[in-house]
């Protein structure tokens, strides 16, 4: 059977029966005031992590989710864009789509502002999504990519980037790691559907990315997701999996490259009133500056003994002071 064959019926079957714990993370099940979400969304979270976060919501966006699963996150979507097809789903299980609409109708009952009509669900696959050019401004993903090969995570990868306005975002959730994984493990087509033995490192994952075009990488977070032991996987070696949570920004590359944002900090501790490096960054004296990787190596290789540079949170979060 193909691997995308095994995948399909995994996921009818858990559209039909709910597979509690199929992927399942350490993230909370957020509600907001007058977000509630239906037990049956909760049982059905095949998510690794959130994709939804109010900063990357401003402005009236149109939203994209591919792979919807349960269809809580379409809910916690629709909780910020509140129109009629504001969120369109895109999943290649019929089941999956025909369970995702029932539970929609349900968070109805218990969410006065929703109608399940601000989600427009459309069958189709992430390798040629059914949806125009540049025409989201918000696309997600949540635990689908890494079940891919290297040629079909390319093409998910350069559907979204299309399919995205300039200076749109896609937002993702995937599992990563940075151990080898056997060559059986790799060929096991339920493992990898069930987002187990596909994954990848952080940094080729990223690489992906930045080679399909995108300016900005934001990796959110970074968490213990999974261990694959001698006596329950085909491997000699514990195989540790992570997850993580990362943004990609349509912004044009930079002459010098991407800006990858791993949760680097600048801190300037000096005499002056300030330092500036005459590219585009100025610290204040013990004031926090996040930096990308790129601009962390060239202060770094400045060696001076009044910059800190922080190691990698994992945890970039935008911002800066005032
Ligand atoms: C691990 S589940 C994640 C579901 C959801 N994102 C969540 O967080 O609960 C993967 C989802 O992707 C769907 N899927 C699998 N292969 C797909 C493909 N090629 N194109 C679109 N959806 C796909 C599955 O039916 C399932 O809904």
């Amino acid at each position: 059977m193909s691997y995308l064959k095994t995948t399909k019926e995994l996921y009818k079957a858990a559209a039909i029966t709910p597979d509690v714990g199929l992927c399942c993370t350490t993230n909370p099940i957020w509600e907001l005031p007058g977000l509630k979400i239906p037990k049956i969304m909760q049982q059905m979270n095949y998510g690794c992590g959130s994709t939804v976060h109010h900063r990357d919501l401003t402005g009236n966006p149109k939203i994209l989710y591919v792979g919807v699963g349960g269809g809580m996150e379409l809910l916690q979507f629709a909780y910020f864009s509140r129109q009629t097809n504001g969120v369109v789903g895109v999943d290649i299980v019929d089941e999956m789509l025909d369970a995702s609409a029932k539970n929609l109708i349900e968070a109805e009952l218990t969410n006065p502002w929703f109608k399940s009509d601000f989600v427009d669900l459309k069958k189709g696959d992430a390798l040629s999504l059914p949806i125009a050019d540049a025409t989201i401004d918000v696309a997600a993903q949540n635990c689908l990519f890494n079940i891919f090969k290297t040629e079909e995570l390319k093409k998910a990868i350069s559907e979204m980037y299309r399919v995205l306005k300039p200076h749109g975002r896609l937002v993702m959730s995937d599992p990563t790691c940075e151990q080898e994984i056997n060559a059986t493990l790799r060929a096991d087509q339920k493992l990898r559907a069930m987002c187990l033995s596909g994954s990848i490192p952080i940094k080729e994952y990223v690489k992906m990315l930045t080679d399909a075009g995108f300016g900005t990488i934001e990796i959110r977070a970074r968490k213990p997701y999974r261990i694959l032991d001698p006596k329950n996987y085909p491997t000699q070696e514990l195989v540790y999996i992570e997850s993580i949570e990362v943004a990609a920004i349509k912004d044009p590359m930079p002459v010098d490259g991407p800006c990858v944002f791993t949760g680097k900090t600048a801190i300037y501790y000096g005499e002056e009133d300030y330092y500036d490096d005459h590219n585009g960054h100025v610290l204040f004296p013990n004031q926090p500056l996040a930096i990308c990787d790129k601009t962390a190596e060239s202060l770094a290789n400045l060696k001076r003994e009044d910059l800190f540079i922080s190691e990698s949170t994992w945890h970039y979060d935008g911002g800066g002071c005032c």
